[in-house]
């Protein structure tokens, strides 16, 4: 089981970076994260250059994907949503509409932030962006609230076990929407 992992935030040090290296240690046994980091190389998205040209880092973001069974998108929250960064990766991967590499893949969605709601509608609106791609989102992601307390620099794991549990069950029942929706394939 291949799971795709990606990161909105471009800066060095990024707890979306760090929670998502996390994510990949909390899999199930036989899952394996592969992250795709490269969201800092994509232009601006722009339907002309979309239907001018092929774009090798687009090509790579849509291959990442495709070749994935599930993915799990950690976001920072910024102004009250995701990151310009994230949502320009998710526009490139949603097109074409038809065959959009995004299409009913499993996604966990984690946010996270230092304020008391953990980038709930960073999740909220990731969730409703990925849905009207054709993506499933799982309906439970994780907020990680507080983040600087709970995962502090050099931290190696989050320091809230209840967090951590919520974490590792939300991608075991990923893991579990990919293995319902290859049955059904
Ligand atoms: C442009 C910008 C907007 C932000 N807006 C919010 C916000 O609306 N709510 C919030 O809780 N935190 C907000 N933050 C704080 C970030 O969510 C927080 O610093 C986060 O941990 C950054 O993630 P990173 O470490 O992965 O870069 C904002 C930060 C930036 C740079």
């Amino acid at each position: 089981m291949r799971v795709l992992g990606l990161a909105g935030s471009l800066r060095a040090g990024s707890h979306s970076a760090r929670l998502l290296a996390l994510a990949g240690s909390a899999l199930p046994a036989g899952a394996e994260l592969v992250t795709w980091s490269r969201l800092g190389e994509l232009p601006l998205y722009d339907p002309d250059v979309d239907a001018r040209e092929t774009h090798p880092v687009v090509e790579s973001l849509r291959d990442a994907i495709r070749e994935a069974d599930a993915l799990v998108i950690v976001t920072p929250e910024y102004n009250a949503s995701v990151s310009g960064v994230l949502k320009n990766a998710i526009d490139w991967a949603s097109r074409p509409r038809a065959t959009t590499a995004l299409q009913s893949k499993p996604v966990a969605v984690v946010s996270q932030s230092p304020g008391q709601f953990g980038g709930l509608w960073a999740a909220d609106d990731l969730k409703r962006i990925l849905k009207i791609t054709g993506a499933r989102p799982l309906e439970e992601a994780v907020s990680v609230a507080q983040i600087d307390t709970v995962l502090p620099d050099g931290a190696p794991a989050l320091q809230d076990e209840e967090l951590h549990d919520a974490l590792v069950a939300q991608l075991a029942a990923l893991v579990e929407a990919a293995q319902t929706a290859t049955v059904a394939a």
